[in-house]
Protein backbone atom coordinates (compact mmCIF):
# COMPACT_ATOMS: atom_id res chain seq x y z
CA UNK A 1 0.00 0.00 0.00
CA UNK A 2 1.29 3.54 -0.98
CA UNK A 3 2.25 5.28 2.35
CA UNK A 4 0.98 8.71 0.52
CA UNK A 5 -2.41 7.40 0.17
CA UNK A 6 -5.07 9.68 2.29
CA UNK A 7 -5.09 7.72 5.34
CA UNK A 8 -8.12 8.72 7.88
CA UNK A 9 -8.63 7.74 11.44
CA UNK A 10 -12.32 8.36 13.06
CA UNK A 11 -11.55 7.94 16.67
CA UNK A 12 -8.38 9.06 16.62
CA UNK A 13 -8.48 10.66 19.77
CA UNK A 14 -9.28 6.98 21.45
CA UNK A 15 -6.85 4.40 22.57
CA UNK A 16 -6.84 2.02 19.35
CA UNK A 17 -7.19 5.19 17.35
CA UNK A 18 -4.71 7.40 18.62
CA UNK A 19 -2.43 3.91 18.54
CA UNK A 20 -3.14 3.40 14.93
CA UNK A 21 -1.85 6.77 14.14
CA UNK A 22 1.19 6.59 16.02
CA UNK A 23 1.70 2.91 14.25
CA UNK A 24 1.01 4.47 11.11
CA UNK A 25 3.41 7.60 11.63
CA UNK A 26 6.30 5.26 12.49
CA UNK A 27 5.45 3.08 9.36
CA UNK A 28 6.05 5.86 7.51
CA UNK A 29 2.46 7.00 6.21
CA UNK A 30 2.94 10.59 6.18
CA UNK A 31 -0.94 11.77 4.45
CA UNK A 32 -2.70 10.95 8.10
CA UNK A 33 -6.44 12.39 8.74
CA UNK A 34 -7.67 12.48 11.98
CA UNK A 35 -10.86 14.35 12.30
CA UNK A 36 -12.78 14.32 15.69
CA UNK A 37 -15.50 16.11 17.62
CA UNK A 38 -12.79 18.74 18.57
CA UNK A 39 -13.02 20.44 15.31
CA UNK A 40 -16.60 19.94 14.66
CA UNK A 41 -16.78 16.06 13.23
CA UNK A 42 -19.50 14.44 14.79
CA UNK A 43 -19.88 11.08 13.16
CA UNK A 44 -24.27 11.08 14.52
CA UNK A 45 -24.37 13.72 12.40
CA UNK A 46 -24.74 12.72 8.88
CA UNK A 47 -24.19 16.07 7.39
CA UNK A 48 -20.65 16.20 8.78
CA UNK A 49 -19.81 12.87 7.59
CA UNK A 50 -21.22 13.39 4.10
CA UNK A 51 -19.04 16.60 4.10
CA UNK A 52 -16.18 14.97 4.95
CA UNK A 53 -16.13 12.07 2.47
CA UNK A 54 -17.25 14.97 -0.25
CA UNK A 55 -14.46 16.88 0.39
CA UNK A 56 -11.68 14.68 1.49
CA UNK A 57 -12.28 11.36 -0.36
CA UNK A 58 -9.50 9.41 1.42
CA UNK A 59 -8.45 6.18 0.02
CA UNK A 60 -8.36 4.34 3.56
CA UNK A 61 -10.56 5.37 6.42
CA UNK A 62 -10.12 3.39 9.84
CA UNK A 63 -13.42 3.19 11.65
CA UNK A 64 -12.77 2.50 15.31
CA UNK A 65 -14.49 5.25 16.84
CA UNK A 66 -17.13 4.32 19.22
CA UNK A 67 -19.54 4.72 22.42
CA UNK A 68 -17.47 2.27 24.40
CA UNK A 69 -17.18 1.56 28.20
CA UNK A 70 -17.02 -1.09 30.65
CA UNK A 71 -19.90 -3.71 32.43
CA UNK A 72 -21.34 -0.62 34.27
CA UNK A 73 -21.77 2.06 31.22
CA UNK A 74 -22.88 -0.39 28.99
CA UNK A 75 -25.52 -2.09 30.96
CA UNK A 76 -27.08 1.30 32.42
CA UNK A 77 -26.83 3.13 29.21
CA UNK A 78 -27.90 0.38 26.44
CA UNK A 79 -29.98 2.37 24.51
CA UNK A 80 -27.64 4.69 24.14
CA UNK A 81 -25.09 1.86 23.00
CA UNK A 82 -27.09 0.66 20.56
CA UNK A 83 -27.81 3.98 19.02
CA UNK A 84 -24.93 5.74 18.33
CA UNK A 85 -22.38 2.69 17.74
CA UNK A 86 -25.21 1.99 15.06
CA UNK A 87 -25.70 5.39 13.85
CA UNK A 88 -22.07 6.03 13.29
CA UNK A 89 -21.01 3.10 11.15
CA UNK A 90 -24.79 3.54 9.02
CA UNK A 91 -23.69 6.94 8.60
CA UNK A 92 -20.15 6.57 7.78
CA UNK A 93 -20.75 3.38 5.24
CA UNK A 94 -23.69 5.62 3.57
CA UNK A 95 -21.83 8.56 3.18
CA UNK A 96 -18.72 6.83 1.91
CA UNK A 97 -20.79 4.93 -1.06
CA UNK A 98 -22.57 8.02 -2.30
CA UNK A 99 -19.48 10.55 -1.79
CA UNK A 100 -16.03 8.01 -1.91
CA UNK A 101 -16.94 4.78 -3.19
CA UNK A 102 -13.25 3.52 -3.82
CA UNK A 103 -12.03 3.97 -0.11
CA UNK A 104 -11.63 0.93 1.78
CA UNK A 105 -12.82 0.96 5.14
CA UNK A 106 -11.82 -0.79 8.09
CA UNK A 107 -14.70 -1.50 10.50
CA UNK A 108 -13.78 -2.75 14.32
CA UNK A 109 -16.76 -4.53 15.94
CA UNK A 110 -15.93 -6.84 19.06
CA UNK A 111 -15.66 -10.07 20.55
CA UNK A 112 -18.95 -9.01 22.61
CA UNK A 113 -20.87 -9.95 19.13
CA UNK A 114 -20.56 -13.81 19.90
CA UNK A 115 -23.41 -15.04 21.55
CA UNK A 116 -23.50 -15.95 25.98
CA UNK A 117 -22.27 -19.91 25.77
CA UNK A 118 -19.11 -20.90 23.21
CA UNK A 119 -17.17 -23.43 22.85
CA UNK A 120 -13.67 -22.19 23.38
CA UNK A 121 -12.11 -20.76 21.95
CA UNK A 122 -14.49 -18.74 20.14
CA UNK A 123 -14.00 -18.76 16.06
CA UNK A 124 -15.62 -16.50 13.56
CA UNK A 125 -18.16 -19.01 12.62
CA UNK A 126 -19.97 -18.42 15.94
CA UNK A 127 -21.26 -15.07 15.06
CA UNK A 128 -25.11 -14.85 14.83
CA UNK A 129 -25.14 -18.39 16.26
CA UNK A 130 -27.08 -17.99 19.84
CA UNK A 131 -28.44 -15.61 22.55
CA UNK A 132 -26.19 -12.69 23.21
CA UNK A 133 -24.90 -11.66 26.97
CA UNK A 134 -28.06 -9.36 28.39
CA UNK A 135 -25.90 -6.90 30.06
CA UNK A 136 -24.18 -5.54 26.58
CA UNK A 137 -27.16 -6.47 24.20
CA UNK A 138 -27.25 -2.80 23.34
CA UNK A 139 -23.88 -2.24 22.09
CA UNK A 140 -23.38 -6.43 20.51
CA UNK A 141 -26.26 -5.65 18.58
CA UNK A 142 -24.89 -2.42 17.35
CA UNK A 143 -21.58 -3.74 16.51
CA UNK A 144 -23.10 -7.00 14.99
CA UNK A 145 -25.24 -4.49 12.65
CA UNK A 146 -21.54 -2.72 11.50
CA UNK A 147 -20.39 -6.15 10.56
CA UNK A 148 -23.47 -7.25 8.58
CA UNK A 149 -23.32 -3.56 7.12
CA UNK A 150 -19.73 -3.92 5.79
CA UNK A 151 -20.63 -7.56 4.07
CA UNK A 152 -23.99 -5.71 2.36
CA UNK A 153 -22.65 -2.71 1.06
CA UNK A 154 -19.57 -4.76 -0.41
CA UNK A 155 -22.18 -7.40 -1.83
CA UNK A 156 -24.58 -4.86 -3.43
CA UNK A 157 -22.49 -1.48 -3.60
CA UNK A 158 -19.24 -3.11 -4.41
CA UNK A 159 -17.48 -1.25 -1.49
CA UNK A 160 -14.01 -2.66 -0.02
CA UNK A 161 -15.17 -3.13 3.35
CA UNK A 162 -13.64 -5.27 6.03
CA UNK A 163 -14.38 -5.66 9.47
CA UNK A 164 -12.15 -7.01 12.49
CA UNK A 165 -12.83 -7.84 15.73
CA UNK A 166 -10.77 -7.48 18.84
CA UNK A 167 -10.80 -8.83 21.75
CA UNK A 168 -10.46 -6.47 25.16
CA UNK A 169 -7.96 -3.94 25.23
CA UNK A 170 -5.30 -2.06 27.08
CA UNK A 171 -2.64 0.50 26.96
CA UNK A 172 -1.49 4.36 26.52
CA UNK A 173 -4.84 6.47 26.51
CA UNK A 174 -7.01 4.12 28.15
CA UNK A 175 -9.91 5.02 29.75
CA UNK A 176 -9.25 4.94 33.82
CA UNK A 177 -12.30 6.30 35.11
CA UNK A 178 -13.60 3.41 37.73
CA UNK A 179 -17.16 3.58 37.07
CA UNK A 180 -17.04 3.09 33.45
CA UNK A 181 -13.78 1.44 32.76
CA UNK A 182 -12.80 -1.87 31.49
CA UNK A 183 -11.28 -4.63 33.81
CA UNK A 184 -7.27 -3.80 33.45
CA UNK A 185 -7.78 -0.76 33.22
CA UNK A 186 -9.63 -0.33 36.63
CA UNK A 187 -6.73 -2.78 37.46
CA UNK A 188 -3.85 -1.06 36.81
CA UNK A 189 -5.42 2.38 38.45
CA UNK A 190 -6.34 0.54 41.22
CA UNK A 191 -2.36 -0.36 41.87
CA UNK A 192 -1.40 2.80 41.13
CA UNK A 193 -3.07 4.54 43.45
CA UNK A 194 -2.25 1.78 46.33
CA UNK A 195 1.36 2.03 44.99
CA UNK A 196 1.20 6.00 45.80
CA UNK A 197 -1.09 6.64 48.37
CA UNK A 198 -1.72 3.13 50.23
CA UNK A 199 -5.25 2.88 49.20
CA UNK A 200 -6.95 -0.23 50.02
CA UNK A 201 -7.01 -3.17 47.17
CA UNK A 202 -10.75 -4.74 46.45
CA UNK A 203 -11.40 -6.33 43.11
CA UNK A 204 -14.95 -7.31 42.05
CA UNK A 205 -16.42 -11.10 42.37
CA UNK A 206 -14.45 -14.46 42.41
CA UNK A 207 -10.61 -13.76 40.54
CA UNK A 208 -11.62 -17.22 38.73
CA UNK A 209 -12.98 -16.20 35.21
CA UNK A 210 -10.66 -16.21 32.48
CA UNK A 211 -10.10 -13.40 30.27
CA UNK A 212 -7.88 -12.11 26.81
CA UNK A 213 -6.31 -8.78 27.12
CA UNK A 214 -4.55 -7.67 24.19
CA UNK A 215 -2.31 -4.86 23.70
CA UNK A 216 -3.63 -1.92 21.98
CA UNK A 217 -0.39 -1.17 19.94
CA UNK A 218 -0.31 -4.88 18.87
CA UNK A 219 -4.22 -4.50 17.55
CA UNK A 220 -3.53 -1.24 15.71
CA UNK A 221 -0.79 -3.15 13.48
CA UNK A 222 -2.83 -6.15 13.42
CA UNK A 223 -5.67 -3.55 11.89
CA UNK A 224 -3.20 -1.89 9.87
CA UNK A 225 -2.01 -5.23 8.49
CA UNK A 226 -5.23 -6.02 7.72
CA UNK A 227 -5.65 -2.60 5.76
CA UNK A 228 -2.51 -3.64 3.65
CA UNK A 229 -3.24 -6.81 2.79
CA UNK A 230 -6.93 -8.13 3.26
CA UNK A 231 -10.11 -7.72 1.22
CA UNK A 232 -12.60 -10.33 2.06
CA UNK A 233 -16.22 -10.19 3.97
CA UNK A 234 -15.41 -12.76 6.57
CA UNK A 235 -14.53 -11.08 9.98
CA UNK A 236 -11.18 -11.19 11.88
CA UNK A 237 -10.73 -11.68 15.51
CA UNK A 238 -7.74 -10.17 16.76
CA UNK A 239 -7.01 -11.51 20.09
CA UNK A 240 -4.43 -13.12 22.04
CA UNK A 241 -5.10 -16.97 21.50
CA UNK A 242 -4.00 -16.98 25.20
CA UNK A 243 -5.87 -15.87 28.30
CA UNK A 244 -5.21 -15.30 32.58
CA UNK A 245 -8.09 -15.68 35.05
CA UNK A 246 -8.59 -12.48 36.76
CA UNK A 247 -6.46 -13.58 39.69
CA UNK A 248 -3.71 -14.51 37.81
CA UNK A 249 -3.72 -11.06 35.60
CA UNK A 250 -3.28 -9.42 39.48
CA UNK A 251 -0.78 -11.51 40.49
CA UNK A 252 1.01 -10.20 37.39
CA UNK A 253 0.58 -6.51 38.63
CA UNK A 254 1.50 -7.10 42.22
CA UNK A 255 4.91 -8.75 41.05
CA UNK A 256 5.44 -5.83 38.71
CA UNK A 257 4.36 -2.95 41.39
CA UNK A 258 6.37 -5.32 44.09
CA UNK A 259 3.04 -4.99 46.11
CA UNK A 260 2.66 -7.35 49.05
CA UNK A 261 -0.30 -5.64 50.78
CA UNK A 262 -3.66 -7.33 51.31
CA UNK A 263 -5.71 -7.89 48.54
CA UNK A 264 -9.79 -8.27 48.77
CA UNK A 265 -12.29 -9.79 46.98
CA UNK A 266 -16.16 -8.21 46.83
CA UNK A 267 -18.05 -11.56 46.61
CA UNK A 268 -21.31 -9.56 46.42
CA UNK A 269 -19.83 -8.72 42.49
CA UNK A 270 -21.16 -10.31 39.54
CA UNK A 271 -18.23 -12.50 37.95
CA UNK A 272 -19.81 -12.02 34.45
CA UNK A 273 -18.90 -14.74 31.63
CA UNK A 274 -16.94 -16.73 33.07
CA UNK A 275 -14.63 -17.83 29.99
CA UNK A 276 -14.26 -15.78 26.73
CA UNK A 277 -10.97 -16.59 24.63
CA UNK A 278 -10.41 -16.02 20.57
CA UNK A 279 -9.72 -18.53 17.81
CA UNK A 280 -7.11 -16.28 15.93
CA UNK A 281 -6.30 -19.03 13.54
CA UNK A 282 -7.44 -17.28 10.88
CA UNK A 283 -5.59 -14.36 11.51
CA UNK A 284 -2.54 -15.86 11.89
CA UNK A 285 -3.54 -17.57 8.45
CA UNK A 286 -3.19 -13.84 7.46
CA UNK A 287 -0.50 -12.40 9.25
CA UNK A 288 1.78 -15.11 10.00
CA UNK A 289 4.55 -13.42 11.70
CA UNK A 290 1.20 -11.48 14.44
CA UNK A 291 2.49 -11.98 17.71
CA UNK A 292 0.81 -9.96 20.25
CA UNK A 293 2.94 -8.90 23.66
CA UNK A 294 2.89 -10.62 27.19
CA UNK A 295 0.58 -8.56 30.00
CA UNK A 296 3.97 -8.22 31.91
CA UNK A 297 6.02 -6.01 28.93
CA UNK A 298 2.52 -4.43 28.12
CA UNK A 299 1.55 -3.43 31.70
CA UNK A 300 5.32 -1.95 32.40
CA UNK A 301 4.32 0.23 29.04
CA UNK A 302 0.83 1.16 30.27
CA UNK A 303 2.36 2.47 33.33
CA UNK A 304 5.32 4.36 31.87
CA UNK A 305 2.93 6.44 28.97
CA UNK A 306 0.08 7.06 31.28
CA UNK A 307 1.39 7.11 34.75
CA UNK A 308 4.96 7.94 34.26
CA UNK A 309 5.46 5.28 36.33
CA UNK A 310 8.65 3.19 35.72
CA UNK A 311 8.48 -0.06 37.50
N1 LIG B 1 -11.38 -0.89 24.34
C1 LIG B 1 -11.61 -2.18 24.13
O1 LIG B 1 -11.31 -3.04 24.97
C2 LIG B 1 -12.25 -2.64 22.84
C3 LIG B 1 -12.46 -4.01 22.64
C4 LIG B 1 -13.03 -4.45 21.47
C5 LIG B 1 -13.40 -3.54 20.50
N2 LIG B 1 -13.19 -2.22 20.70
C6 LIG B 1 -13.61 -1.31 19.63
O2 LIG B 1 -12.48 -0.58 19.20
C7 LIG B 1 -12.85 0.75 18.85
C8 LIG B 1 -12.03 1.74 19.65
O3 LIG B 1 -12.24 1.56 21.04
P1 LIG B 1 -11.43 2.44 22.10
O4 LIG B 1 -11.29 1.64 23.31
O5 LIG B 1 -10.24 3.06 21.45
O6 LIG B 1 -12.51 3.59 22.41
P2 LIG B 1 -12.28 5.01 23.10
O7 LIG B 1 -10.92 5.14 23.67
O8 LIG B 1 -13.46 5.24 23.99
O9 LIG B 1 -12.39 6.01 21.87
C9 LIG B 1 -13.58 6.21 21.21
C10 LIG B 1 -13.35 7.21 20.11
O10 LIG B 1 -14.57 7.40 19.40
C11 LIG B 1 -14.77 8.79 19.24
N3 LIG B 1 -16.19 9.11 19.15
C12 LIG B 1 -17.19 8.71 19.98
N4 LIG B 1 -18.34 9.25 19.58
C13 LIG B 1 -18.07 10.01 18.48
C14 LIG B 1 -18.85 10.82 17.63
N5 LIG B 1 -20.16 10.98 17.82
N6 LIG B 1 -18.22 11.46 16.61
C15 LIG B 1 -16.90 11.33 16.40
N7 LIG B 1 -16.11 10.56 17.18
C16 LIG B 1 -16.69 9.92 18.21
C17 LIG B 1 -14.15 9.40 20.48
O11 LIG B 1 -13.89 10.75 20.22
P3 LIG B 1 -14.01 11.94 21.32
O12 LIG B 1 -12.60 12.27 21.67
O13 LIG B 1 -14.69 13.04 20.60
O14 LIG B 1 -14.82 11.38 22.47
C18 LIG B 1 -12.88 8.57 20.59
O15 LIG B 1 -11.89 9.06 19.72
C19 LIG B 1 -14.36 0.83 19.08
O16 LIG B 1 -15.01 0.52 17.87
C20 LIG B 1 -14.61 -0.28 20.08
O17 LIG B 1 -15.93 -0.75 19.99
C21 LIG B 1 -12.62 -1.73 21.83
Amino acid sequence: MNKNNKTAVFGGTGMLGSSIVRQLEKKGYDNILSPSRKNGFDLLVKKSVEEFFENEKPDNVYMVAGLVGGILANNTRQADFLYQNSMMILNVIEALKNFSPETKLLYTGSTCIYPRENPQPINENRFMTGPLEETNKGYAVAKGMGIIACQLYRQQYGINAIAAMPTNLYGPNDNYDLKNSHFIAAMVQKFVNAHRDGTELVFWGSGRPRREALFVDDCADACIYLMENYNKPEIVNIGTGYDHSIKEYIEIAQKVFEYTGEIKWDSSKPDGMYEKRTDISYLKSIMPDYKPRPFEEGLREVLKADFGVEV
